[in-house]
């Protein structure tokens, strides 16, 4: 049975940066009070990246998908699986990944979008494994792409300041050695109501709330247990110690959730990848991008096993430890 190992990663940010002090005074010029002071010492979010309006996921996750080719030295026509996380997709329907696909100028392979909101990533990732694993398929192109902000309800200061857009991808391809050494998924859909946009559609309009609805301290509780359970899970199926991880890569939600796992694992935090200062928090495309900056760096390593977490609504969180 073939193993699965990343071969390439790859990164897309729209170039608008919003700051925390732009935003707080686009919030004030609304009668809405926040401040950098606020946001940085909850989230330890300073900045993120905003799609110009008409900019979709698409763009963004072709774009990553893009730079993850090149970094693997493939042709988009080498790759026979597609797959997108996202929970803001262009469309009902096509899938993201099909649009994705006709941008590279391919067809053929397998083409479908995941919708396990900040978790898509690490859902995305195991998914293409067993493809992989069982023979079918050699090189997937794995993507997390979002245009949250237009989720986002801009007059609602507790949720608009913590997220932004981007999309992150990497290569998984067929090898003879591993890869990825374990997956480890959950859900629990008993906690939709903590994070959700239960807007949908019918008779042609929205009905319901399409904007991110989230209980904050119910999520940052949720997060730091799922996630502490899920890292020792998916060691002890790896049959690994917690201390042998070199990097995390968890879900870019919150400095505090971030280094409250980290602590409860015994792991110190110069061995977490922090991108959430200038991303903040972009959903699915979160893990990849964060992956990406530190395998382009120089900070993760060929060799070193690396911790991939992702958690969000649903409620979901899962796994994924490799080594690169
Ligand atoms: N600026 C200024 N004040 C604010 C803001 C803001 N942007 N947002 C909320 N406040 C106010 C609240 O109104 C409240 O005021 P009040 O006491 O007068 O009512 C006060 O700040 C405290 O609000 P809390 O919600 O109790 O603040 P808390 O310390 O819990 O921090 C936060 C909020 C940052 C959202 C925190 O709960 C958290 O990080 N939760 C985790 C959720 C998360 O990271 N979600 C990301 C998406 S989910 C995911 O990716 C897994």
């Amino acid at each position: 049975m073939p193993f699965a190992r990343i071969t390439g990663t790859g990164g897309y940010l729209p170039p608008r940066i919003v700051t925390n002090n732009d935003l707080a005074a686009d919030l004030a010029a609304r009668g809405i009070e926040t401040s950098d002071t606020w946001i940085v010492e909850r989230t330890g979010i300073h900045q993120r990246h905003i799609a110009e309006p008409g900019v979709k996921t698409s763009t963004l996750a072709t774009a990553a998908a893009r730079a993850a080719l090149d970094s693997a030295g493939l042709q988009a026509g080498d790759i026979d699986l597609i797959i997108v996380a996202t929970s803001t997709p262009d469309f009902i329907f096509p899938s993201t990944a099909c649009l994705v696909q006709a941008n590279l100028g391919v067809g053929g392979a397998a083409a479908f979008d995941i919708q396990a909101v900040c978790s898509g990533f690490v859902y995305a990732l195991a998914t293409a494994n067993a493809f992989i694993r069982s023979g079918q398929a050699q090189h997937a192109l794995v993507i997390g792409a979002e245009v949250f902000s237009s989720i986002l309800d801009w007059n609602d200061r507790r949720t608009c300041v913590l997220f932004g857009d981007g999309a992150g991808a990497v290569v998984l391809s067929a090898a003879e050695a591993p890869g990825v050494l374990a997956t480890r998924l959950n859900a629990d859909g008993r906690q939709q109501h903590i994070l959700c946009a239960a807007g949908t559609v019918e008779a042609g309009k929205v009905t319901g709330d399409p904007f991110l609805r989230m209980d904050g301290q119910a999520v940052f509780k949720l997060a730091v247990n799922s996630l502490v359970q899920s890292a020792r899970d998916v060691c002890a199926q790896a049959g690994i110690a917690i201390d042998d991880i070199d990097w995390m890569v968890p879900h870019q939600a919150n400095i505090r959730i971030l280094n409250f796992i980290s602590r409860r694992l015994g792991l110190s935090d110069e061995r977490l990848v922090v991108t959430l200062d200038r991303h903040a928090n972009t959903s699915a495309a979160s893990v990849p991008l964060a992956l990406d900056v530190a395998c382009r760096d120089g900070r993760i390593r060929a060799g070193q096993t690396v911790l991939l977490q992702g958690v969000g609504g649903g409620f979901t969180w899962g796994s994924v430890l490799v080594r690169i």
